[in-house]
């Protein structure tokens, strides 16, 4: 089959240029973790990983990838705050730009989504409350330590060096994890901020220390190398904002004066890892807003994909479980070839080949 006269007539898959990168097509790969970085370092598994990935012209990102020894809530997930991760990092990039892929990094911090055995010394987690996470059969909690205002700074430090870390491991760029109920949306969001200090109560004070990351990223390695993910509807690890419409918005304008790459946002549709609902909600109007790059993820297939292009709701469209277990998916999606199912159960297993490297290719 002619895949150039094809793809040319599938919006999903026409070129785009996102600032100084030139994109063959718009299907991107969602961050992934998938617990294989065995004691926080990237394993050279990844190169096979990230490398079965990767197409010419075509942008991945990265797992989400701990900026200090803080920042873990889950067994062997990756890291870039000391020198033996940057440099374990460096050959699973080089394999990415060999096959002329485009790299960016999450960077993330867990914050209360932990526990004290992955903390240093078996401490508390740090969180922008002490209110703790319901524990269930999966995930035990501990109880989180209110970040004192002063110490914040110290949290924003750690995000500016881990993308320095990133640029000096080779990755294009960086996309700063303020999703999914993790550190960042601990401040952003009310059901869980409950501060009184200028970090907390007013919409404005709640996104301050993401800003604030956002603002320290941008003047270390340059704003056309960063990107964030935010996910305002979600409510993964009780994370809920009593008017995410809003906070959307004002996030994407508050980032509008940093001239970032891009904005990454998560569909209302999902509401949590494993629940997807029905929402009145939409992203067209953060994607109108914003004057970046903007990328939707969340739910999408092959049509959906086709169509939000289509549509200009979105630039890209991110994909993750269909991705994860079809490692040539821009091929498979111009080809309209069928799709390898992807097996929940290994998902997150240490296993370094299984349910990792061997989903096979179309023939
Ligand atoms: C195995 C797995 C790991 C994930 N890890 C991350 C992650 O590290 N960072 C992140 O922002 N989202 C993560 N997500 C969410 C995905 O990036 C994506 O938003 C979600 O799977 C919905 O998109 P999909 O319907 O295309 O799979 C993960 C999802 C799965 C299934």
């Amino acid at each position: 089959m002619e895949a150039a006269n094809i793809t040319n007539s599938i919006p999903l898959l026409t070129p785009y240029k996102m600032g100084k990168f030139n994109l063959a097509h718009r299907v991107v790969l969602a961050p992934l973790t998938r617990m294989r970085s065995y004691n926080n370092v990237p394993q050279p598994i990844a190169v096979k990983y990230y490398s079965q990935r990767t197409s010419k012209g075509g942008i991945l990102i990265a797992e989400a990838t701990g900026v200090s020894d803080t920042a873990q809530g889950y067994p062997n997930t990756p890291g870039i705050w000391t020198k033996e991760q940057v440099e374990a990092w460096k050959p699973i990039v080089d394999a990415v730009h060999d096959k002329g892929g485009i790299f960016f990094c999450q960077i993330w911090h867990v914050g209360r989504v932990s526990n004290s055995v992955y903390q240093p010394n078996g401490q508390a987690p740090i969180s922008s409350t002490d209110k703790s996470l319901t524990s269930n059969d999966v995930q035990q909690f501990t109880k989180p330590r209110r970040l004192s205002t002063d110490e914040i700074p110290h949290i924003v430090n750690d995000f500016r060096l881990a993308a320095r870390n990133a640029i000096e491991a080779g990755f294009d760029g960086v996309e700063i994890h303020g999703a999914h109920g993790y550190l960042l949306e601990q401040f952003m969001k009310d059901k869980v901020n409950d501060r009184t200090d200028e970090y907390g109560g007013s919409l404005e004070n709640r996104c301050r220390f993401p800003l604030e990351v956002v603002e320290a990223v941008v003047n270390e390695i340059g704003a056309d190398k960063v990107g964030i993910r935010l996910s305002p509807f979600a409510e993964y690890a009780e994370s809920g904002d009593s008017n995410p419409n809003e906070l959307g918005l004002h996030m994407v304008n508050a980032l509008n004066k940093y001239n970032i790459l891009y904005c990454h946002m998560v569909e209302p549709r999902i509401k949590s890892a494993s629940e997807t609902i029905e929402s009145p909600y939409s992203l067209v109007p953060m994607r109108k807003a914003f004057n970046g790059s903007f990328m939707a993820a969340g739910g999408y297939d092959r049509q959906d994909g086709i169509d939000a292009i289509a549509e200009n709701k979105a630039d890209l469209v991110v994909y993750g479980r269909l991705f994860l277990a079809n490692p040539d998916l821009p091929k498979r999606f111009a080809l309209n070839a069928p799709l390898n199912k992807y097996n929940r159960e290994t998902f997150y297993i240490s296993d370094p080949v299984v349910g990792y490297t061997d989903y096979p290719f179309l023939e």
